[in-house]
């Protein structure tokens, strides 16, 4: 969507934190023998007392109220029985909706002691996203986004998964445009003023391959390599985004 008037945004601002605290709560409960399910647990707790709805359960009766990937899956993973040990890598991804208006955010957490690499992986998916918010202006092309993850991810030793791509958000989970964690020279669509899009780098330790599993919703990475994902709710300006997810 492209925000209109101050109302949108306060509607658009109060999911966002929603989404925000969730995703606080939520990482604060990852330690060695939590299970991914009772995370989740965490999530409906917190959507129950604020009043917002899984986005991933309203649009695609989602097997679960958050998708929590850990190591080798990318995203979208399931909820349920898996026990977390000492350096597993963890992405949590939440995405809400209350009053119409939905927020999309992520984060990944290493669970400690956590392996040089899950710590180097996750501080890249971070970086790059801060390299990309400050190429997110209005005026800007969409591609300005993709080529600042790529570089940056490409500068860590780590490889961009391109099939994984940020989009549109804000009255729907996913929305135009396509936001590509690369460089892509015809795409010439335009950071607009008012713009609500997630810029989210989804990246591996490996090499550039994933695919779904037979469950029909977890990403793993095809050659069983780590991966990292993080992500926010921006609003794009003539200057710095308005990041509607940050705590
Ligand atoms: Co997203």
């Amino acid at each position: 969507m492209s925000i209109h008037s101050a109302e949108e945004l306060a509607h658009l601002r109060a999911i966002g934190s929603i989404v925000a605290q969730t995703l606080q709560k939520m990482a604060a409960a990852v330690r060695p023998g939590v299970t991914t399910g009772e995370l989740d647990e965490v999530a409906r707790r917190e959507f129950d007392r604020q009043g917002a709805e899984s986005s991933p359960v309203a649009v695609y009766n989602f097997p679960g109220i958050t998708c929590i990937s850990v190591n080798s899956q990318v995203v979208h993973g399931i909820p349920g029985p898996t026990t977390l040990r000492p350096g597993d890598l963890v992405k949590l991804d939440v995405t809400a909706q209350k009053d119409g208006y939905v927020a999309d955010a992520a984060v990944t957490v290493a669970v400690e002691p956590a392996t040089m690499t899950s710590k180097r992986l996750a501080a890249c998916a971070q970086s790059a996203f801060q390299k990309a918010l400050r190429a997110a202006r209005a005026g800007n092309r969409v591609s300005a986004i993709g080529r600042a993850v790529e570089r940056e991810v490409k500068d860590c030793g780590f490889e961009v998964l391109r099939q994984w791509c940020g989009h549109g958000v804000g009255r729907s989970i996913h929305e135009a445009p396509t936001v590509p964690n690369y460089y892509d020279p015809h795409d010439r669509e335009v950071l607009t003023e008012g713009l609500v899009i997630t810029i989210e780098p989804i990246i591996t330790a490996g090499r550039d391959t994933s695919y779904v599993t037979e469950d029909g919703w977890t990403v793993v990475t095809g050659d069983g390599a780590l991966a990292a994902h993080h992500e926010h709710t921006i609003v794009i300006t003539k200057g710095e985004p308005i990041v509607l997810t940050a705590a």
